[in-house]
């Protein structure tokens, strides 16, 4: 198939585009940059390059902002369009680039998807369309909810616009929940989610153990045990959105999410073993109060995250295993072990870096 992809430079769209490409598929990559769009084309393996074409442009321009030559290149030609591009800011500061990119930026793709008649659109969501309730759904949320942050909100009007166009082609809705490294290699281009806290956590341990007796000291996070974090290997992620091209139906909605998700007790501790950090010790929120400064400052840069440390959210995925099931595959099973080695391999490779 031919298809068109927005978001490729990112973390999961480079994963995507190298499970597209090992299957056989030719593919049309919008990107914003010329220097990652190369970097990306050469970050495939040379037998593939050809099925390569570069697309520049910007989801937040009308038409995409391509030239006339690849919108003329393009029309009647692409089977599929994956929507990845996204603004991932949890900052209020970034409403308005979170909102352009987000909403104006779905709209400006559905209505180039329109215009050359893609016969199907794949939207990229989040699971966290939800905001604060707890009880999830595949299906549509009224947007008229409240949200933890502007993505969240942002991610839910899309979806709607994306529905929206549903008279008008084929289209499918997947909604990732955390997404984390590659569950066989632990590859994780991001800084995104898990990696703020784990990278927040590494500059806290590097400054700390400068200090005399810092093995003896505790160093205390703000976080409820008991609470699920749904985490999900991008690798999973794709090939629910693989198995979206071939078996999705017409508005369905998919949840990428983990149906046994880990304690934040067990995420704790398989952080306090990759960072080698055995000093670190979860506490309740309501201990706050008692903390160093040290302790205050570090916790403070984590609050972006601590509404969703505080309660489990169900995302229930009878579409997804349904989906799966088409195609041979089953539903995500992630242990202890999984999570150590997707953890290390970040750990990994910033350390090199
Ligand atoms: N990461 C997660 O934990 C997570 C969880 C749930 C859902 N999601 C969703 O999954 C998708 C991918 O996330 P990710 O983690 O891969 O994000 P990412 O690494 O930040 O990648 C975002 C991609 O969007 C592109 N982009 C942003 N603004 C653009 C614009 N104006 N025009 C064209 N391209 C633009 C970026 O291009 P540049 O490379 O040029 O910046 C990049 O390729 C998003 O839709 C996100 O909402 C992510």
């Amino acid at each position: 198939m031919n298809i068109l992809v927005t978001g490729a430079t990112g973390f999961l769209g480079k994963k995507l585009s190298q499970d597209l490409l090992n299957e056989g598929h030719t593919l049309y990559l919008l990107a914003r940059n010329e220097k990652k769009a190369s970097d990306l084309l050469h970050s495939f393996a040379e037998k593939h390059r050809k099925q390569v074409h570069i697309l520049l442009g910007d989801v937040s321009k009308k038409g995409l902002g391509v030239s006339e030559n690849d919108w003329g290149q393009l029309s009647q030609k692409i089977d599929a369009m994956y929507h990845i591009a996204a603004y991932l800011s949890f900052d209020p500061a970034q409403k308005p680039q979170t909102y352009e990119v987000n909403v104006e930026g779905t709209k400006n793709t559905l209505q180039f998807a329109e215009a050359i008649s893609s016969p199907r659109f794949i939207y990229v969501s989040t699971a966290y369309t939800i905001g604060t309730e707890t009880e999830g759904k595949e299906a549509l949320y009224n947007p008229e909810r409240s949200f933890v942050n502007n993505y969240e909100e942002t991610k839910c009007l899309a979806e709607h616009v994306v529905f929206s166009y549903s008279d008008k082609m084929e289209i499918i809705i997947v909604r990732p929940s955390i997404i984390i490294g590659d569950s066989k290699t632990g590859e994780a281009d991001t800084t995104f989610g898990l990696y703020g806290l784990l990278k927040g956590l590494r500059v806290l341990k590097r400054r700390a153990s400068r200090a005399d007796g810092w093995e003896n000291q505790k160093y205390r996070i703000l976080v409820d045990v008991d609470v699920n974090s749904n985490l999900v290997p991008v690798d999973y992620v794709s090939s629910v959105l693989v198995a979206a091209l071939t078996h999705g139906e017409h508005k369905e909605i998919y949840h990428a999410t983990n149906p046994v998700p880990p304690t934040q007790q067990l995420v704790v501790d398989c952080i306090k073993e990759v960072l080698d950090f055995p000093n670190l010790v979860p506490v309740p929120f309501e201990t706050d109060e008692l903390l160093s400064e040290e302790e205050k400052a570090f916790n403070a840069s984590m609050s972006l995250f601590h509404s969703y440390w505080k309660r489990s959210i169900s995302f229930p995925n009878d579409n997804t295993k349904k989906l799966l099931q088409k195609v041979g595959q089953s539903e995500l099973q992630m242990d202890k072990e999984m999570l150590i080695g997707i953890m290390s391999g970040f750990q990994k490779q910033t350390v090199l870096t």
